[in-house]
């Protein structure tokens, strides 16, 4: 589609402005923190994209593993002629396993906040599956409320992969779930990709990688923040933290400050105590009860669930309940 640059420009600006009185809250509050949305400008994109291939990051890899193996029988489970929804999709790597397993698809529906990726990912899925009807909607989906009129007839697939839930505290994913039962309907489903309580020295691993590029992806927030926000944080003065709190049953990611510095930002001064913490992400891990009980808690039931032989990872079919 060709906007007008005007149209352009303002995307932008709104983004910016987004950005801006995100971090200036988070910093201004008791408990500073800035929501895990920001980590994902075009540099920490890419840097996700590393941590995926990490070898300690076995999140991805074992989750494409679990969907390549169980394909057919979503599919099946599906039924001809129904549309699939992806809530946030990205590139729609994961998505491409479904399709191929669903050549009577109605159409794809990618819902994702970045128009720039819809636009391309929906190109080149075009090109890639001719026959396929791709219809992307650009919308932040913590807060859609309706699907496109023309999809009306079909039964509809959510499809939510990457443990992206576990970004997500307990309320707010009870909030998710209960917005996508409402989208998809008394006879739709969601397919869950939900990352495992396991040992914590293995969970530990996963975002301490040996590498750094775990630590690099935290602390590109700071370089975001000094290119977008004219904010002046030394990077060699922070450092990524990330551990497994048992308790909560998640990883907590920050970036705490080395020493007492003084940083501005958008022209606003924040002191920082040594060794202060600043939040940037929870990644919530969740055994077969929690899923359950989340299921229940947004309107589904489990009707199905598939692992890795290391229990690792899970992929669970939540079925709309009534
Ligand atoms: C994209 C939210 C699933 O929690 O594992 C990975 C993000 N942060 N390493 C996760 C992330 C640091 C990731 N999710």
């Amino acid at each position: 589609m060709n906007l007008p640059i005007a149209s352009l420009e303002r995307v932008g600006t709104a983004d910016r402005e987004d950005f801006r009185s995100a971090v200036l809250a988070g910093l201004a509050s008791a408990a500073r923190a800035i929501p895990a949305r920001f980590l994902y400008d075009a540099r920490g994109s890419a840097l996700f994209d590393a941590i995926c291939e990490l070898p300690e990051y076995y999140l991805t890899r074992t989750e494409t593993a679990i969907l390549g193996g169980s394909a057919s029988e979503i599919a099946q489970r599906a039924g001809p002629g129904c549309v699939l929804v992806e809530f946030g999709s990205g590139s729609s790597v994961k998505s491409r396993l479904l399709l191929d397993a669903m050549p009577d698809l109605d159409a794809y529906v990618p819902i994702d906040i970045s128009r720039e990726h819809l636009d391309e990912t929906a190109a080149r899925l075009r090109r890639d599956y001719p026959k396929l009807r791709v219809e992307p909607v650009s919308a932040d989906y913590m807060a859609l409320d309706s699907l496109p009129a023309f999809i009306n007839g079909a039964r509809r697939i959510g499809f939510f992969p990457g443990s992206t839930i576990g970004n997500l505290t307990p309320e707010e994913a009870t909030a998710f779930l209960r917005r996508a039962r409402r989208l998809l309907r008394d006879d739709g489903a969601l397919i869950l990709g939900v990352d495992l309580k396991k040992n914590s020295q293995r969970l530990h691993d996963a975002y301490n990688d040996a590498a750094g590029v775990t630590a690099q992806f935290t602390l590109n927030l700071l370089r975001r923040m000094n290119r977008e926000l004219d904010a002046t944080f030394d990077l060699a003065a922070f450092a990524h933290e990330a551990f497994y709190n048992s308790i909560e049953g998640r990883i907590e990611i920050y970036f705490r400050s080395l020493r007492p510095q003084t940083v501005t930002v958008s022209g606003r001064r924040f002191a920082f105590a040594a060794g202060e913490r600043i939040h940037t992400e929870y990644s919530y891990k969740y055994d077969d009860d929690g899923i359950a009980a989340l299921a229940a808690s947004g309107g589904f039931a489990i009707a199905k669930t598939w692992t890795d032989p290391e229990r690792l990872f899970a992929v669970a079919w939540l079925q709309a309940a009534a």
